[in-house]
């Protein structure tokens, strides 16, 4: 086994499912001392399931959209691990799709504060960490929704452009100051978020993707490890696709 993270304290939002699940094991497996948060307590379990099989995690319960929680989740991880090296903006919520004239401020509000103010309160919070620490790597998650034009993901695909903006100015004002930024646009992945859509949405991304079929989480996982580890030094500002090709036609 590799170190390729070798005692760099990361935090991943939404690590309690789907992508960033998997991506908390791979990241703990790479020497990282991982700070599992999601706003489901089940995060709880999986960081306990880790710690017993001799990796380094430590829980604390998270909701990204509150301002509160996010300042609680930066000083539990300073007050546990002394320091703040990467930070993965995984979690995010579907919906706001459908029938434009038929969405909600409600539908608007809801995706927003977990999507795009989610990424906004975490970057405010754990930048000025990360530059006590001597520098990062800011990992935020789009979509390919926020780089192709679709029909039906109206406040989605909204919510998912401004976290790449976001994220570019990240690198922009910080990368002189040692921090990286940049954001990852997975295709379609096979997750509860892409089942909860509907049993045959990830049959029709897998037709879209050039490869055939949809994407397993670990795809996009090691794409975040790859940006997060020092092998990535000269890499900030980019959003990479992670899509089979999707944008690629
Ligand atoms: N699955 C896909 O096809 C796909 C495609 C493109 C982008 N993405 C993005 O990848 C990321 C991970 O998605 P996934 O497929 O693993 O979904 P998922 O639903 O399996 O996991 C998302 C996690 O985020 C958590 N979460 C939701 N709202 C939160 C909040 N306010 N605060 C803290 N945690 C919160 C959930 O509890 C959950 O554990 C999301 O940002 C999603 O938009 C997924």
């Amino acid at each position: 086994m590799t170190e390729r993270l070798k005692n760099k304290v990361t935090i991943i939002t939404g690590a309690a499912n789907g992508i960033g699940r998997v991506a908390a094991e791979l990241f703990a497996r790479e020497g990282a001392k991982v700070v599992i948060s999601d706003i489901d307590p089940g995060g709880s379990q999986w960081a306990d399931e880790l710690r017993a099989q001799g990796l380094e995690t430590f829980w604390h319960p998270c909701d990204v959209s509150d301002e509160d929680s996010v300042k609680s989740l930066i000083s539990a991880t300073l007050d546990h691990y002394g320091q703040l090296d990467v930070l993965y903006n995984n979690a995010g919520v579907e919906g706001g799709d459908g029938n434009l004239t038929k969405l909600t401020v409600d539908d608007w509000q809801r995706l927003t504060d977990a999507n795009a103010r989610g990424v906004f309160l975490m970057c405010k919070h754990a930048v000025p960490a990360m530059l006590d620490s001597g520098g990062g790597s800011v990992i935020s998650t789009a979509s390919v929704a926020a780089l192709i034009g679709g029909p039906v993901l109206h406040i989605y695909s909204a919510n998912k452009a401004a976290i790449i903006s976001l994220t570019r100015s990240v690198a922009a004002t910080y990368g002189r100051k040692g921090i990286r930024a940049n954001t990852i646009c997975p295709g379609f992945v096979g997750t509860d978020m892409v089942a909860r859509l509907g049993e045959n949405v990830l049959e029709a991304g897998a037709k879209m993707s050039l490869l055939g079929r949809g994407a397993e989480p670990h795809e996009i996982a090691q794409v975040a490890l790859f940006l997060a580890s020092d092998e990535a030094s000269y890499i900030t500002g980019v959003a990479i696709p992670v899509d089979g090709g999707v944008t690629a036609v």
